[in-house]
């Protein structure tokens, strides 16, 4: 897709929208509510009509300008949020649906793999209704690539489960994603989500248009703006003024990777609560600090504290830890820095 620019009525939607998604690649829109995400997707499918810019599939242009292939001739597969499967048609049957131009002992013959491939096949014949929702979300995946789709869009398709289910489903559907070497687009507001499932991630902020572009790792260590830093959750924040290079807090001077920062700018760095490391001793040049509180989430711990002393003393942190801090630990604990969880950018971005 290249320049693709929305607006309904005088609403501008998306705003110079290139992405392209390579075969056997899963390609990930994150982005808040409302941002457009769906409308893309809706473009690409031909459901909506496309206002400029142009989308190409395989060296094919399939719209632009008034050119524009309808959706059935576009070969793509879909799944929304709500799987939108036939009630009145079997399992089999709606994963036949799609397969109109084979004859019907070959659509089902190839029905019947897809269901296999997403451990179904015991319950072709039964309707929507009977199903939990894990199960109509693989009946909605298997329809969705039984045609041999060039590209599959994915909407949120995992919101509707629960937190077991989908992390059970999310896999199974990323290994029948890549068995098929399919090329995914796919859209999501849950950062851990893109992580999880894509290769690579485009933020989308909400004037509609993209943020940042790269691999899974890069949004999370490498993040452009403050709004990609903030997008997997609170951040703990440091402003000041640059000296000799970097900023000078408690934790020590956090040294500023980026060399156009000119001494004396105004600079805020952002540093991740699993960037911020306790220890019993100051011998790493931390902060001594006062523990505030602890909140034992499971397989990690949000520990509130504020320094004692230096630039940033009375000021409040929060860190997260692996396992259970003991609140009733005593003796002084220090706070340091793990500068690869600490990000710099001008303030008043
Ligand atoms: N048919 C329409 N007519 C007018 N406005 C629309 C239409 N469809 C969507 N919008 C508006 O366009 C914006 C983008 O909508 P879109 O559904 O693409 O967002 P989204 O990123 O998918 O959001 P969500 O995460 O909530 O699903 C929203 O402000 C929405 O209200
Ligand atoms: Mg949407």
């Amino acid at each position: 897709m290249v320049g693709i620019h929305h607006a309904y009525g005088t609403t501008k939607v998306l705003n110079n929208i290139s992405l392209t998604v390579p075969a056997g690649e899963l390609v990930c829109l994150l982005g808040p509510s409302g941002c457009g995400k769906t409308t893309l997707l809706r473009i690409a499918a031909g459901l909506e009509q496309l206002q400029a810019g142009s989308v190409t599939i395989d060296e094919t242009v399939i719209a632009e300008g008034a050119a524009q292939l309808p959706p059935e001739e576009r070969r793509i597969g879909f799944m929304f949020q709500d799987y939108a499967l036939f009630p009145h048609l079997s399992v089999l049957d709606n994963v036949i649906f799609g397969l109109f131009r084979q004859d019907r002992r070959t659509a089902r013959a190839r029905a019947m793999e897809m269901l296999d491939q997403v451990g179904m096949v015991q319950h072709a014949e039964k309707y929507p209704h009977m199903l939990s929702g894990g199960q109509q979300q693989r009946v909605a995946l298997a329809r969705a690539l039984a045609p041999e789709p060039r590209l599959v869009l994915l909407d949120e398709p995992f919101s509707d489960l629960d937190t077991n289910m989908r992390a059970r489903i999310r896999q199974q559907t990323l290994t029948v994603l890549k068995q098929n070497n399919v090329a995914t687009l796919m859209v999501t507001h849950d950062p851990k989500e893109a992580m999880f499932m894509a290769d690579r991630i485009k933020v989308l902020g909400d004037q509609g248009r993209i943020l940042q572009s790269g691999r899974p790792a890069d949004i999370y260590y490498k993040p452009t703006d403050e709004y990609v830093a903030r997008l997997f959750g609170p951040m703990n924040m440091i402003d000041g003024v640059v000296e000799q290079g970097g900023l000078k807090s408690s934790f020590g001077t956090l040294a500023l990777e980026d060399p156009t920062v000119v001494e004396g700018a105004a600079v805020r760095v952002l540093i991740r609560p699993e960037g911020i490391i306790l220890s019993k001793g100051d011998d790493d040049g931390g902060a001594p600090v006062e523990i505030l509180s602890a909140h034992l989430l499971g397989d990690s711990s949000i520990v509130r504290f504020k320094v004692r002393s230096g630039i940033n003393s009375g000021s409040e942190f929060h860190l997260r830890m692996p396992g259970a801090f003991d609140l009733t630990e005593i003796g002084q604990i220090w706070a340091r820095v793990d500068p690869r969880h600490a990000f710099q950018y001008p303030q008043n971005q």
